[in-house]
């Protein structure tokens, strides 16, 4: 399992997730511009089975139509609720625990809403967790935008992603944090969002 992380604009990051044995990609969040990211695929000769997108605001998913049009035959992943709000319509739906296989890499699939109806996280092999803008390195995904839930994200922090292992390394959505990446056992120590006890604390969380 091999995951290349990407910065793209000002904080977003990018992901391929690709198989060196089987030398087959996924992107996740192709964001605004996916010139570096197609560039990463082609210079290790990877063939792009799957366009992941954690959540459908623009600065994660807008250049997915780009990379259809050169790559048809990748398919467009994301949840119902969110996929339906993209410019493309997804090829499949992911719900919680759907699975998908990259070469010999097995992505897991976890619905957690609280920023978007319908945001996805993605854990890789066991080994990492994309977490789009449910979970940032020392914080969370804002919930005061259109769709955005507190109590939703409070529960999507607390009943699903608190109880996944320590080990895992945690790739988020954007460049916010001290550390563009962390392992989940730390963020659970530190990061404030995940130390709230009771929804009533994390919704006082500045
Ligand atoms: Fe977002």
């Amino acid at each position: 399992m091999a995951i290349e992380q990407i910065k793209i604009g000002f904080d977003n990051f990018s992901y391929v997730i690709y198989c060196p044995i089987y030398k087959q990609a996924a992107i996740v969040d192709p964001s605004l511009d996916a010139t570096r990211t197609l560039q990463f695929i082609a210079s290790k000769k990877l063939t792009l089975e799957y366009i992941l997108i954690t959540h459908h605001h623009r600065d994660h998913s807008s250049d997915s139509k780009r990379i259809k049009s050169l790559f048809p035959q990748a398919k467009l992943v994301a949840s119902e609720a969110d996929g339906k709000k993209l410019a493309l319509k997804q090829d499949i739906v992911v719900s919680d625990g759907s699975q998908l296989k990259i070469g010999k890499i097995l992505l897991d699939f976890l619905v957690t809403p609280g920023h978007t109806p319908g945001g996805i996280c993605i854990t890789v092999d066991n080994e990492a967790l994309l977490t789009g803008d449910t979970l940032f390195i020392g914080d969370c995904g804002r919930t005061d935008l259109p769709g955005g839930n507190l109590a939703h994200m409070y529960a999507s922090l607390h009943e699903k992603i608190m109880h996944l292992p320590d080990e895992l390394v945690v790739y988020p959505g954007h460049d916010y944090g001290e550390k563009p990446f962390d392992s989940l056992g730390n963020q659970k120590r530190t990061n404030k969002t995940l130390k709230a006890k009771t929804l009533q604390e994390f919704s006082k969380i500045p």
